[in-house]
Formats: structure tokens, C-alpha cells, sequence
């Protein structure tokens, strides 16, 4: 068994050890995002601890159905869906978060290695240490990282029989060409392996909508914390209550967009740089594509896949596939 230590010493030695740049490269994607027109920032800032914490309770709201859908997929079609996979080894688990949903289909999956991979480090470190004590035999390699770029896999995951999880629609938040070159980067990252991907599926805006902008708040608190995080990290003045939480479906694009928008005219600095916000104007901070499964299918095999199989929900709201890398 590995000592709890070990697990991060292994897993993130650039996180730990390397000397920040200045200005770092989250703070010059920072600086460009906001200084575009219209300004954005990409939906990785949403994850700081906090963020993480917020998008787990997100998921107990009675509107944000793509959890519970996914869940029961699962559920329902466990054992088939493992029998579609085949055998794994290695559970590569993109954007693990809390862990909960790749621990569920341990029994049914038996993987001996398990590498969950977050950007949010902290709490993936936590997550892991709970994680760890339940399955004393099982190996663990955490990997703190941001994976929207790069995929890079510790040395010491075995290249055989690799499996990719990447559940609960985020990768509805890459538009068509970063969904296709994650899934080719997936797909270089398993050769002769596999990969098990939830999807979001187009629905009605009355559906779609509630699910981004909740009775609770809790969606808006979430997107509003963003402008915490950029503070920590870009050092700039972001002040909260001036900003004001909007979720839309741009049905022409088939997302779901939140954006923040300015309540009055504002002046936001920042360490080399600026901007003037005028009432009304949007920061675009994240979209979630929604796709028919025709559609994600045909995106599967265009990035080299091949077996593709899918299951859905009895509501028809949300699809699981598996398919050969
Ligand atoms: C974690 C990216 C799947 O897009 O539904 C939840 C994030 N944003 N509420 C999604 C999110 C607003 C979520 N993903």
C-alpha cells in the first residue's frame, strides 16, 4: 500500500515543485479573456475548493437532473456496460472531483489501478486520503492537473487495458473542436483501450434552463465565486456584488451558456491590465453543449473510435457511451 504522501509526490511533481512564471500562464489566459470582446473566462476557473464544493451540492438540486440521470444509467445498465468495456486495469478518471461516481463502479468495473485527475489539486487530495481508506488494496495515483491542454499520465500507469471515465457531460463545456481534440487526446492516452463518457442530450429550454439557474441559487453562487478565484490568482478587484448570474439556452449552438453580467458600469484592475464594464455587459464564463446521440456518436468515430454503444435514462435526458479507443 502506498503511505497517503506518496500518492502526491508521485502524482504532481510539476504542481509542487516548479517556480511560478510571472506573470503565470493562468494569469495571461486570465488577462486575454478579459480584455476580448466580448470578455470570457474558461469554465476551469469555476474549480477552485470552494467551487468544487458548491458543484457538488449543485448536484443534490432537485433541477439539475444530469447527475441523478447519469446515476441511473448506471444503475440500470451496470453490469451490460462492464460487459462492454471488457476488462480494465487502469481507471483513468478525468475530472474525478469527489471520486464518488468511478468508486461506484468499482465492483463492477474491478480496476486495480485508479488515477483520478482534477484540476482542483486540494480537493482531489481529500477526496483520495477517504477514498483510500475504503479500498486499502487499491492503487491510487492522483493526478493534479488541468487536462484541457495535455493529458499526461504518470510513467508508472500500466498501458494495458486503460480505461478513460469521463462522466457527468463535461465535455459539453469544450465547443466542436476542443470536444474533438480532447477525445483524440483521450484516445492517444488508451490505445487498445477504452473510454466511458457521459453526455448531455438536447432538450427542451424549459428543462434546461432551471437546471443552470436554481430556486436555491446555488448555480449562481457558483458562477459568481469564479470571480473570487480570478481575484486569488490574477491579483484583480473583482467585487461580487456587482456582478449578477445569467443562464441561457442558445438553441442555434445547443448549449447552455451562463455568463456574468454587470450591474452597474464598473472599473475592474488588475496587475498589467484593466477594463471598463458598461450595466449590462457579460462575461461569457462557461457553455454546455448539448447533443443528440446521433451526433456525439458521429463525434466518437470522427476522433477514431470504434464498438460505440450508448444508454440513456428512461427519460431519454442524458446518454452513457462506451466505445474502443
Ligand atoms: C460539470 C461541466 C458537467 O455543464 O452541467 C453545473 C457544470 N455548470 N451547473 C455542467 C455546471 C453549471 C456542469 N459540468
Amino acid at each position: 500500500m502506498v503511505s497517503p504522501s506518496a500518492l502526491f509526490a508521485a502524482a504532481a511533481p510539476e504542481f509542487l515543485a516548479s517556480e511560478p512564471q510571472h506573470p503565470s500562464a493562468e494569469q495571461i489566459e486570465l488577462h486575454d479573456g478579459l480584455l476580448d470582446r466580448p470578455a470570457h473566462i474558461d469554465p476551469k476557473f469555476l474549480y477552485d475548493a470552494l467551487g468544487s464544493s458548491l458543484f457538488t451540492a449543485i448536484t443534490q438540486l432537485p433541477e439539475y437532473y444530469p447527475t441523478r440521470c447519469e446515476d441511473e444509467i448506471f444503475q440500470r445498465h451496470g453490469a451490460d456496460i462492464a460487459r462492454h468495456i471488457g476488462p480494465v486495469q487502469a481507471m483513468i478518471d478525468l475530472g474525478a472531483g469527489d471520486c464518488v461516481k468511478a468508486e461506484r463502479l468499482f465492483p463492477s468495473l474491478r480496476p486495480s489501478h485508479y488515477v483520478p485527475v482534477d484540476i482542483s489539486a486540494d480537493y482531489l487530495q481529500t477526496a483520495v486520503r477517504r477514498l483510500q481508506l475504503s479500498y486499502p488494496d487499491l492503487r491510487i495515483t492522483a493526478v493534479g492537473q488541468d487536462f484541457s491542454h495535455e493529458l499526461a499520465l504518470p510513467a508508472d500507469v500500466p498501458a494495458e487495458q486503460r480505461l478513460c471515465f469521463y462522466p457527468g457531460s463535461s465535455i459539453g463545456n469544450l465547443g466542436p473542436d476542443d470536444a474533438y481534440a480532447m477525445l483524440r487526446r483521450i484516445r492517444d492516452a488508451c490505445p487498445g483501450g477504452g473510454l466511458l463518457v457521459g453526455v448531455d442530450r438536447v432538450k427542451p429550454r424549459s428543462v434546461l434552463e432551471p437546471a443552470y439557474d436554481d430556486a436555491l441559487h446555488l448555480t449562481a453562487a457558483f458562477n459568481l465565486n469564479l470571480l473570487r478565484h480570478v481575484n486569488a490568482v490574477l491579483d484583480s478587484d473583482f467585487n461580487v456584488e456587482d456582478w449578477r448570474h445569467v443562464a441561457l439556452f442558445n438553441s442555434e449552438r445547443s448549449r447552455v451558456e451562463m455568463h456574468l453580467e454587470a450591474q452597474r458600469a464598473l472599473h475592474v484592475t488588475w496587475p498589467g491590465g484593466h477594463r471598463e464594464f458598461k450595466r449590462g455587459e457579460r462575461i461569457h464564463t462557461e457553455n454546455s453543449y448539448k447533443f443528440t446521440p446521433q451526433a456525439f456518436s458521429d463525434l466518437l468515430h470522427r476522433a477514431g473510435f470504434r464498438d460505440v454503444a450508448h444508454w440513456s435514462d428512461t427519460r431519454g435526458w442524458f446518454s452513457v457511451f462506451s466505445a474502443r479507443a
